[in-house]
Order: C-alpha cells, then sequence, then structure tokens
C-alpha cells in the first residue's frame, strides 16, 4: 500500500488515448468501497468520457482546471445534502480511495476543486456544473477527478518528503 502512497502524484498530462473500460470500472469500484457515516452512502458519481464535455468541465474555473480539455475522462463527485450532513467528507473519502486505485492502475489522475471555487463573478463553479450535467437540486459538487494514461511519469516521493513534524503523541 505504501509503494502506491509514494507513486501517486497529480498527473496534469494525458496521453490522447481513452482509458481502459476495466480500469475505469475498479476505480469506480473504489470509490464505492469507502467507508461512509452511517452508512448513508450520499454520493453519486458522473463519469464523463465525451470530449466536448470534458472540454466544457474544464472551463469551471478560471484556474486549475485548464487541462481537464486534455483528460479522456473525468468523474464528477456530487454529494447529496439532504441525505447527509457530512457528504463533504464522505465525497472526499471517496475521491481519495479513487485517486489511490488509479496510481494503483498506473493511469494518472488529478483532484479538481469545484465547491466554493467561483466559475466567474456572477456564478460558482458548482453552479456551472450543476447546469452542464443536469444534477439536481440535493446534490452538490465536491469535485471532478480527470483521468487519462499518463504522458510521462512524475517523480515518485520518498522519505525526505514525510514532514513528521505533523506528528504529534499524546498532545499538541
Ligand atoms: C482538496 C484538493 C483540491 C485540489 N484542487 C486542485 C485543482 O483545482 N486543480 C489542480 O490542478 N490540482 C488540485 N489539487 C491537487 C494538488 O494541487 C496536489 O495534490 C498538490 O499539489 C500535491 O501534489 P501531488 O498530488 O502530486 O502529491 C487539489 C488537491 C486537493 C486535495
Amino acid at each position: 500500500m505504501l509503494d502506491i502512497l509514494f507513486k501517486r502524484r497529480s498527473v496534469r498530462r494525458y496521453a490522447e488515448n481513452q482509458i481502459d473500460k476495466d480500469k475505469l470500472d475498479r476505480i469506480l469500484q473504489a470509490g464505492l468501497l469507502a467507508p461512509s457515516s452511517k452508512s448513508k452512502y450520499p454520493f453519486d458519481f458522473i463519469v464523463c468520457d465525451d470530449a466536448d464535455l470534458n472540454l466544457k468541465l474544464s472551463e469551471s474555473k478560471p484556474m486549475g482546471a485548464s487541462f481537464l480539455k486534455h483528460a479522456p475522462t473525468s468523474i464528477v463527485i456530487t454529494g447529496n445534502q439532504d441525505e447527509s450532513d457530512v457528504w463533504i467528507e464522505d465525497c472526499s473519502i471517496a475521491a481519495g480511495y479513487m485517486l489511490l486505485q488509479a496510481e494503483n492502475e498506473k493511469l494518472g489522475a488529478c483532484w479538481i476543486q469545484i465547491r466554493e471555487r467561483p466559475h466567474n463573478d456572477l456564478m460558482g463553479a458548482e453552479q456551472y456544473v450543476k447546469n452542464l450535467l443536469e444534477i439536481p437540486d440535493s446534490h452538490r459538487v465536491l469535485a471532478i477527478i480527470a483521468l487519462g494514461n499518463k504522458d510521462a511519469e512524475k517523480e515518485a516521493r520518498n522519505e525526505s518528503f514525510l514532514k513528521r513534524e505533523k506528528i504529534h503523541f499524546n498532545k499538541f
């Protein structure tokens, strides 16, 4: 497991070809296997494998999403706020599981934050994505995971990356 954790990096450059359907299915399984408060599983995942749709999603916010136009697939992570008061935590851990499974599949992946980010002066990125994908009012949009075959390998982390001073025992 630690081997995958050291290797996982945010990959924002992808080869042009579509990702393997079985790999995508295993990534989605990983999301569905994540723990969930009170076993509510308030999340819904929207797989976008249409180039025009990913182009439009890449325009969700002015910065930090443009590379999505080159991703063959993305997964939009939504959560039902009427179903769970901790939909953010549930969606986050599901997204984290999917990022790790993507690395396990040797695919490139990157989290794109949508919640709390502006689309422009008039509209939030969340509303932009909700309009585009016809997401019901009950559901919030946490993030988008961009997915693709890696264009190049990023350097894995090593021991020197670990900020061990962040770890405390028994008191802060
Ligand atoms: C909550 C969260 C939001 C993020 N939002 C974005 C984003 O909008 N765009 C982006 O390119 N990367 C985003 N990232 C990826 C981070 O930039 C990345 O994880 C960080 O720089 C560490 O690099 P690494 O993932 O390669 O270890 C986000 C990551 C997290 C956990």
